[in-house]
């Protein structure tokens, strides 16, 4: 065990707050004793109401403000002996509202990193194109255009591929998809993701949108006001065992639903399909599959029953009750490790 709130002991730890505290100069305690690890490589996303501090835990991390007390480590450096220049090299961050430079071309904002780096044009070129293309907008209608000439969830997927630029070790993102509608969203997320995990990056990720948190983390810290740390934990035990009142506020309702997205289909789930019920059908599951879909399968199938394959076999299907024994065994599960 370790001292700091979360920590497994082994793993390296790539931000640690420790005893951290943010009082602003007119009184304003936005944090008041904050410690919290973010593992190397792990997408730690931060949510909690509005105002509870979450912005400024993320700007202390990169010095945009000064802690009152406490001490805040990069890859075991204490931040405030790293400095702004060197710090900011390490460390992307996808401003809340964006913050892209009103007097350059996209290319231009996207470049702004690379070009401080001292990266020839070429190479910069091609890696301003690569990025565009990723987050959705293509190079040649996009490159030239000036911030004011774009739609707001476009200038937030700017802010995103500007911050990508140079893949930096460490990613803070405050609300980095607000904007973008919940279509794009998802696709942007899950785009995302995957280079995250590719390439590794730590990410410390501020959203306001529980789904998103429990869809893209692999821990979730949920903070009240004043920077208090209500639970952290996986988005499976933060759904299935709130650790207080806040947090099943918080996740409120939906926890149930929003749990079907991260359980998956299993064979114990399954009746044999011996009666031959579905099988050879075109439609059914896999093994493995989210049980949001199965879920769906099951809505839209009369008979109550949808088969699942594993290979090129049908190993059972999925009926009401299946699912729901998965979905218990979830719950179950992260309520056991919880206790
Ligand atoms: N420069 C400042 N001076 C005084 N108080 C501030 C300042 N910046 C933020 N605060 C206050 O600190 C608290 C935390 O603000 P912060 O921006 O960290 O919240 P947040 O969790 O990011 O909220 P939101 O979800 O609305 O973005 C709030 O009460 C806010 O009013
Ligand atoms: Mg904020």
């Amino acid at each position: 065990m370790s001292g700091v709130a979360g920590t497994v002991v082994g793993m390296a730890t790539a931000i640690r707050f420790d005893h951290v505290r943010k009082a602003y100069a007119d009184g304003t305690v936005a944090v008041g004793d904050l410690s919290l690890d973010v593992e190397a490589h792990e997408l730690l996303a931060l949510v909690g109401p509005s105002g509870c501090g979450k912005s400024t835990t993320l700007r202390m991390a990169n010095r945009l403000v000064e802690p009152t007390s406490g001490r805040i480590f990069l890859d075991g450096d204490d931040v405030t002996d790293v400095d702004a220049v060197g710090l900011r090299r390490r460390i992307g961050y996808v401003i809340q509202n964006v913050g892209l430079f009103p007097h350059r071309t996209v290319e231009q904002n996207v470049a702004t990193v690379p070009r401080l780096l001292g990266w020839d044009r070429g190479r910069t070129r091609a890696r301003v194109g690569e990025l565009l293309e990723l987050v959705g907008l293509e190079p040649g209608r996009y490159a030239r255009r000036y911030p004011h000439e774009l739609s707001g969830g476009e200038r937030q997927r700017v802010g995103v591929a500007r911050a990508l630029a140079t893949d930096p070790p460490v990613l803070l993102m405050d609300e980095p998809f607000g904007a973008v509608d919940p279509v794009g969203r998802r696709r942007l997320q899950t785009e995302f993701r995957r280079i995250q995990a590719e390439l590794g990056t730590t990410v410390m990720l501020v959203t306001h949108d529980v789904d998103e948190a429990v869809r893209l983390a692999d821990r979730v810290a949920v903070l009240s006001r004043g920077g208090r740390l209500e639970q952290l934990s996986d988005p499976v035990r933060l759904l299935a065992a709130p650790a207080s009142a806040a947090v099943a506020d918080l996740v409120g309702t939906g926890a149930a639903v929003r749990l079907l997205a991260l359980g998956t289909v299993e064979r114990r789930d399954l009746r044999p399909a011996g009666d031959g019920r579905g099988v050879g059908t075109a439609h059914g599951l896999r093994v493995g599959d989210p049980l949001d879909a199965a879920f769906a399968a099951l809505a839209a199938e009369p008979s109550g029953a949808v088969p699942v394959h594993e290979g090129d076999a049908v190993v059972g299907t999925l009926d009401a009750p299946g699912l729901l024994a998965a979905l218990h065994r979830l719950v179950d599960g992260a309520q056991d490790a919880a206790a």
